[in-house]
């Protein structure tokens, strides 16, 4: 099915299936969350950070078009570096005063997906036509080359809380990696989702991961059937359902399938994997930070926080920081 052939190269298969075979006879099993973003996926996605409940997108947003002016002006980066660019539809808020700014200047998307990225840049350019658009195909998920060395002084940007879906050593090995990509002079803009507080009860950040609308569930859900195109598991998608709880002493929110029955999946040439009633799988976790958990993953990456930027109700951070 040419769903399943986009996330999955026809060469990649037998991986994925031993990957899946694997994950899900885990103590805890588990399923990569990559594998959300078929094309169904990337659309329940972009409905998802336009949901009432789903609060970080909004307010990173708001972050941005108050601070985007003063970073521009005082950091006046050569280079923008943004990592998992996706549509940069956020970025604009950087680009536009970067084009006002730092005319010549350049904007480096960075993302796994070539074809997405050139569309990107495509639009870019002729957006911002006193921009320099030269997007990068890398996996920041492993050591991050670049085919092109970067102007300097660089800003390189993480935004949209992606830093949370990082367990909490992998945050801090990737915020490393980017420091070591860092000259003097090179800073990071981070967007990170924050814990509950007087400003966010649990309610509301769980409901963030559990909409009314059940788009959530949609898309979490959609996974199954990724694998199911992909692999040819038998996942039937009523046999689940949906669940996002905040795990107190982890400081974040795991996002699960749980059996709403007795289910036997079949994993093609390996076998079948047993669940019984009430089993789940996990699909992701989203952690949420307070100060000063991010200030020392910075500094354990030799990185120190420069700027704090929080909205009124503390419930997201623009963190910005420099190589220490
Ligand atoms: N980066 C997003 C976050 O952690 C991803 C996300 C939002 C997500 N809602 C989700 C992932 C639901 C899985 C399921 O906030």
């Amino acid at each position: 099915m040419t769903e399943g052939v986009e996330v999955v190269p026809g060469s990649d298969r037998d991986a994925l299936a031993d990957e899946v075979w694997e994950g899900l006879r885990r103590d805890v099993p588990e399923l990569s969350p990559r594998l959300f973003y078929d094309e169904r996926g990337s659309e329940l996605f972009e409905q998802i950070t336009g949901l009432d409940e789903y609060y970080p997108t909004r307010t990173e947003t708001a972050l941005l078009e108050r601070w985007s002016g003063p970073i521009v002006e005082r950091l006046r980066p050569a280079a923008l570096l943004e990592l998992g660019a996706g549509s940069a539809r956020k970025t604009r808020l950087l680009l536009s005063h970067l084009a006002r700014e730092v005319p010549g200047a350049r904007y480096v998307p960075l993302d796994v997906s070539a074809d997405f990225l050139e569309r990107t840049a495509a639009t870019l350019r002729s957006e911002y036509p006193a921009l320099e658009v030269v997007p990068e195909v890398a996996d920041f998920n492993s050591e991050i080359v670049l085919s092109h060395p970067l102007p300097r002084p660089a800003l390189f940007a993480f935004l949209g809380g992606t830093i949370g879906n990082f367990a909490a050593t992998a945050g801090t090995d990737l915020l490393r990696r980017l420091a070591a990509r860092m000259n003097p002079g090179d800073h990071l803009l981070l967007g990170a989702d924050l814990r509950p507080g007087p400003g966010k009860t649990r309610e509301e950040l769980v409901a963030a991961y559990d909409d009314a609308r059940g788009v959530t569930a949609a898309f979490n859900l959609n996974i199954l059937a990724v694998l199911d195109a992909a692999i040819g598991t038998d996942f039937d998608l009523d046999d689940w359902r949906h669940r996002a709880v905040w795990v107190e002493d982890e400081g974040r929110i795991e996002m699960h399938l749980v059996a709403v029955r007795d289910v036997d999946v079949a994993v093609p040439e390996r076998g079948l994997v047993r669940f019984a009633k009430g089993d789940a799988i996990r699909t992701e976790i989203s952690s949420k930070y307070d100060r000063a958990t991010l200030e020392s993953m910075f500094d354990r990456a030799g990185l120190r926080v420069t700027d704090w930027l929080t909205d009124a109700r503390d419930r997201y951070a623009l963190v910005i920081g420099r190589p220490s």
